[in-house]
């Protein structure tokens, strides 16, 4: 029986939400229509993380609820796309019997000719990487016909689905090898895509009604690709996607700090349009961790990016990743690491419990030494560090007005339409779940008629509007703030919207 209905659920970072995007824009070509629920679908995917194992743990238990499912309806078709099947591999049919389809992230330009195949054939099937050659550079694997630029190129939006904020690929994959990092054995080799291609694309987002463009990549700085003569590099591409016309905003994750070339700054403080936001991941504030980690950077190379930033772009944000608990790390280094979100003072952080990855080197060469509890004791004093940073940082905010690209109703607001409640809920944003005290700490109520945008500096303020504000960017006056939002009342429409977004 040819599928006619499909389920997609995604995990994970930025390039996975743009691969599912892809995924989805080849599943609706093929004549699949999207359901909100495992139970109507004939195809269900999960694109998946192996960043760590509680990422993994999610999936297990997804893939574990469909046995039932699949017994009734043995034709459903049940697959594991990206960064999961590609580390597990065929083992992951042998956990999970009733899994149909395992497709790396390298290789979903196959995904749709193995849909084909296994709905004929009844037989568990997988597109997996077999070896990437990493032995040539990065700028020359630029120039090799990449199967996987198909994908990105031919790229259009599906319908129901808004361009308003989009995300483009300038590069797969990451060569650093961190010794906690599964991504380099998952992604495979560091590749920088064409950036004529990468310019069409955003002007064909852009034609679209596309606004602001988030360039991705793992180590977006160390972009590079060899065009004939000319060596492009990551400032060159940004003045590149800069000069097209109609683009409100431009930001690019993730950065590494140990490529970081100074000239980027001169382009975040000469382009207007590129957002001043820069997320530099640290993952420790001691010397020490920092080698074990292999990040090939100090605290005082860290710092001193940091300062030449502010000189370039004093009101920065800064946002950044940290590890704790990496083997060894001792109350002394984690100490150092407070000590550094201190002195930073970040727009926001995240912080994550270190999990050993089988095959890394970390995991191989260290045991996994600190107790569970001292995990979460770091992790919630890191995080009850940052908080107080953040309130300081968004107080000084109130009074004044930002610019805010207005993205649709909050999530207070929507849950408010749905449940068509005549009682007021906490604020909401298009916060994770977990951020409830936020909303709470800031006794602030919602209305149905509660908007969401970002800030240029990627700040998150609700504030109440009309329909025809979603779209538009509009002057918000800030009134209160909590830890992660801002709260205001919209003083003006500096650009209407374009293409009308429900
Ligand atoms: N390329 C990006 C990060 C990709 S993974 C960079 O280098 O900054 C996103 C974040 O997950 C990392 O910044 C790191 O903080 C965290 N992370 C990666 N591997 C991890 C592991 N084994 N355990 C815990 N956190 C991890
Ligand atoms: Fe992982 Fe390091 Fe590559 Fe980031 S730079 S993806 S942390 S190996
Ligand atoms: Fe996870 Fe793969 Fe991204 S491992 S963090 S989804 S690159």
């Amino acid at each position: 029986m040819k599928p006619a209905t499909y389920f997609l659920e995604t995990f994970g970072c930025q390039m996975n939400v743009l691969d599912s995007q892809l995924v989805a824009a080849r599943l609706r070509e093929m004549g699949l229509r999207r359901v909100d629920s495992p139970r109507e679908a004939d195809v269900v995917l999960f694109n998946t993380c192996s960043v760590r194992q509680h990422a993994e743990d999610k999936v297990l238990s997804r893939l574990g609820g469909l046995r039932a499912l699949k017994r009734r309806r043995p034709e459903t078709i049940i697959g594991v796309i990206g960064c999961m099947a590609e580390r597990v591999r065929h083992e992951l049919f042998a956990q999970v019997p009733h899994l149909d389809l395992l497709c790396g992230p390298g290789e979903l330009h196959h995904l749709e000719a193995l849909l084909v195949e296994v709905s004929e054939r009844h037989e568990q099937l997988a597109a997996l990487a077999s070896s990437q050659s990493r032995r040539t550079t990065a700028a020359e694997r630029g120039q090799a016909d990449d199967p996987l630029e198909v994908l990105d190129s031919s790229r259009h939006a599906v319908p129901g689905e808004s361009v308003l904020q989009s995300y483009v690929r300038v590069q797969r994959g990451c060569d650093k090898f961190c010794t906690y990092c599964v991504v380099p054995f998952v992604r495979g080799p560091e590749r920088s895509r064409p950036p004529a291609n990468i310019v069409a694309e955003v002007r064909s987002l852009v034609a679209q009604g596309c606004r602001e463009i988030t360039l991705l990549g793992q180590t977006v700085n160390s972009y590079v690709y060899q065009d004939g003569e000319r060596t492009v590099r990551f400032a060159e591409l940004l003045e590149q996607v800069h000069a097209i016309d109609g683009l409100d905003r431009i930001r690019f994750v993730t950065s590494f700090p140990a490529d970081w070339d100074d000239s980027i700054f001169r382009v975040l403080r000469d382009c207007p349009r590129v957002c001043p936001y820069l997320h530099l991941p640290a993952q420790s504030g001691s010397d020490r961790v920092l080698k074990a980690m292999k990040r090939g950077y100090t605290v005082a190379e860290y710092l001193r990016i940091v300062d030449t930033a502010r000189r370039y772009v004093p009101d920065i944000a800064l946002a950044g990743d940290f590890i704790v608990g990496f083997p060894g790390e001792t109350e002394e280094d984690f100490q150092a690491t407070v000590e550094l979100v201190r002195r930073i003072e970040y727009k926001s952080i995240f912080v994550f419990k270190y999990s050993p990855r089988p095959g890394t080197s970390a995991e191989r060469a260290r045991e996994d030494d600190v107790p569970a509890e001292t995990k979460s004791r770091r992790n919630n004093e890191l995080l009850a560090v940052q908080s107080v940073i953040s309130l300081r940082q968004k107080r000084a905010l109130i009074g004044r007005t930002v610019e805010v690209l207005v993205e649709g109703y909050s999530k207070a607001a929507r849950r408010l339409q749905d449940s068509d409640a005549d009682t007021g809920v906490d604020a909401g944003d298009g916060l994770p779940d977990g951020c409830a005290h936020d909303r709470a700490a800031s006794g602030i109520t919602a209305s149905p008629r509660q908007l969401a945008g970002r800030t240029p500096h990627d700040s998150i303020a609700v504030f109440d509007g009309e329909p025809a504000h979603i779209g538009a960017i509009v002057n918000v006056r800030i009134e209160s703030v909590s830890p992660l939002t801002l709260f205001g009342r919209i003083e003006g429409v500096r650009s209407p919207a374009r293409v009308s977004i429900r």
